[in-house]
């Protein structure tokens, strides 16, 4: 292989991929320097004929054990919605813009810490493969590290959460809140309040994708 001088997972991804072809690679990724903090590359989930898919940050702690996206409490909030917004598992596909979890030691606990510009551009080849060959019509970015990864700095989910924006990545492209946000909420009112927010979002998606069935 030939030397990586700048951080890119590029030189790793193979040249036909399909979804098995990509896991097995992106398992052996030093694209980085987080493949030697997280426990194993977390790869994207779901089938090659997703019409959805969901893009969150990184994995988590939970994630980064089982090498599973979205299987802890995030991932529970987020099945939640999906449930609430009549999206059917199957049609998705889900994914973070870094592979690898970032985290420092805090007392015996492992706090998540947000991927670097550097990092997300090193790990973004992985998500241009996962988007090539499975060619999903709707792409949802969830949380500000996704959207302003792959829609640029300048773009605020607050102003724009729930809207169809302009992008190459998806014929439909929208950001929306990460689910963690949700967990975050100050108490009980608010949490709910943010949920129903996330499930209404999620709704939309359901609408564009359902639409033809529905008419
Ligand atoms: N948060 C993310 O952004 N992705 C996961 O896979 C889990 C939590
Ligand atoms: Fe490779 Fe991405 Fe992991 Fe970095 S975070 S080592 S680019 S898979």
């Amino acid at each position: 292989m030939a030397r990586n001088p700048y951080p890119t997972a590029a030189p790793f991804v193979p040249e036909h991929p399909n979804l098995p072809r990509l896991r097995q690679a992106a398992a052996g990724c030093k694209g980085c320097d987080l493949w030697q903090r997280g426990t194993q590359t977390v790869f994207g989930e779901g089938s090659s004929h997703a019409r959805v898919m969901l893009v969150g940050e990184q994995p988590g702690d939970k994630e980064d054990l089982m090498g599973r996206p979205f299987v802890g409490p995030a991932g529970a909030v987020l099945d939640r919605a999906l449930l609430e917004a009549g999206i059917d598992r199957d049609e998705v596909y889900v994914t973070n813009i870094v592979k690898h979890f970032k985290w420092e030691p805090r007392g015996k606990r492992r706090i998540h810490k947000k991927p670097n510009a550097l990092q997300i551009s090193a790990c973004r080849p992985w998500l241009d493969a996962e988007i090539e060959v499975t060619r999903p019509e709707v792409v949802v970015l969830l949380g500000a590290s996704a959207a302003q990864g792959l829609l640029g700095r300048d773009f605020r989910v607050t102003q724009h959460r729930g809207e169809w924006v302009e992008s190459e990545l998806a014929l439909y492209v929208m950001a929306t809140v990460h689910p963690s946000s949700i967990l975050r909420a100050p108490d009980e009112e608010s949490r709910h309040d943010e949920m129903r927010k996330f499930v209404a979002d999620l709704k939309v998606v359901a609408k564009q994708i359902y639409a033809r069935k529905a008419a």
